[in-house]
């Protein structure tokens, strides 16, 4: 017999079939502290938990992803748009049954599509909606008008911190920027890199104390990972840590961090007539272009 959470699980795993995947945006306020890796070896952990999952790469310029696996695109988002291509040329079957798009560089038009290519990006957008059941996305340190709006637009924003003060302090930064313009973004926490297993909870408090304290925001903690050399030893034979050395602490402490997320359960959006994607997408140029047209 199935417990009321498992229940509660499988209906919002319906209702999220319903209206589209769910939007994961990773990032970070320091740049290098794990996020690459944190969002291929947590999308392929969903992957692994049963859960169709894509990896968007849209750290512009560095290509990460593609040398954390050692693939080259043939096609990126970017020459989906600029070629009108359908988005099955951009989609990249990755190892392990891992989807990938490559945001590609230029990534700034993805922003300032005129009325035509938007159009074209909704479209391919639906055919998307129904093939997975979360997108996880790989972007840039920092802020920039793009990854905040990204962040805006997402459902679900992950912060990746290490339990360094300066990686601290900029990840506080990004918070603070984000509660900003939208105080109920889903905020997520992993703190990477942490050489004692207390080491993540105490930095989790750290950061929460003052998120509340000075942004009255709460964020969940997902978990933390340690540092482990079969990381660095899977960047260099690019491959996934999880799948390269499944047994090291990395790869177990992911397994942790996945089921976390996936145990939380989102309070019901309503149900977009036009499904989730298409709304993030939309939110997601929606500054750009009223700067534009306005
Ligand atoms: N848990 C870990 N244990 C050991 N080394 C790690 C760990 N996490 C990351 N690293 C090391 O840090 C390097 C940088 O990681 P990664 O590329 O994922 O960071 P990033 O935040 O995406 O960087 P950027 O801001 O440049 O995009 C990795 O190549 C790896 O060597
Ligand atoms: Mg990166």
């Amino acid at each position: 017999m199935k417990d009321q959470a498992e229940g509660l699980r499988e209906k919002m795993r319906r209702s999220q079939t319903k209206t589209g995947p769910r939007t994961i945006v990773v990032t970070s306020g320091k740049g290098g502290v794990g996020k690459s890796n944190v969002a291929l070896n947590f999308a392929l952990s969903l992957v692994e938990r049963g859960k169709p999952a894509l990896l968007f790469d849209l750290d512009v310029g560095f290509a990460n992803i593609d040398i954390l696996i050692g693939y080259s695109p043939r096609k990126t988002f970017v020459d989906m748009i600029e070629q009108q291509l359908p988005l099955n040329q951009v989609i990249e079957r990755g190892p392990y049954g891992l989807e990938l798009i490559s945001g590609g560089s230029g990534l700034g038009k993805l922003f300032h599509v005129d009325q035509e290519k938007l159009h074209h990006v909704l479209l391919q957008l639906d055919t998307l909606a129904s093939r997975v059941d979360y997108i996880v996305l790989d972007t840039g340190a920092g802020l920039s008008h793009e990854s905040l709006s990204l962040m805006l637009a997402a459902d679900d924003v992950l912060v990746v911190t290490t339990p360094e003060p300066t990686s601290l302090t900029d990840a506080y930064g990004v918070i603070k920027v984000l509660c900003k313009y939208n105080r109920e973004s889903h905020l997520h926490l992993i703190v990477n890199r942490c050489t004692k297993p207390w080491e993540g909870l105490q930095t989790a408090r750290r950061l929460q104390a003052v998120a509340q304290q000075f942004l009255d925001k709460e964020f969940n903690y997902l978990g933390y990972l340690p540092h482990d050399s079969a990381v660095q030893k899977a960047v260099l034979n690019q491959q996934p840590f999880i799948k390269m050395f499944p047994a090291s602490k990395a790869a177990q402490a992911m397994k942790v961090i996945t089921a976390q997320y996936l145990g939380q359960q989102f309070e019901q959006q309503p149900v977009e007539k036009e499904g989730r994607l298409r709304s993030f997408f939309k939110q997601l140029i929606a500054p750009f272009r009223q700067k534009e047209t306005g």
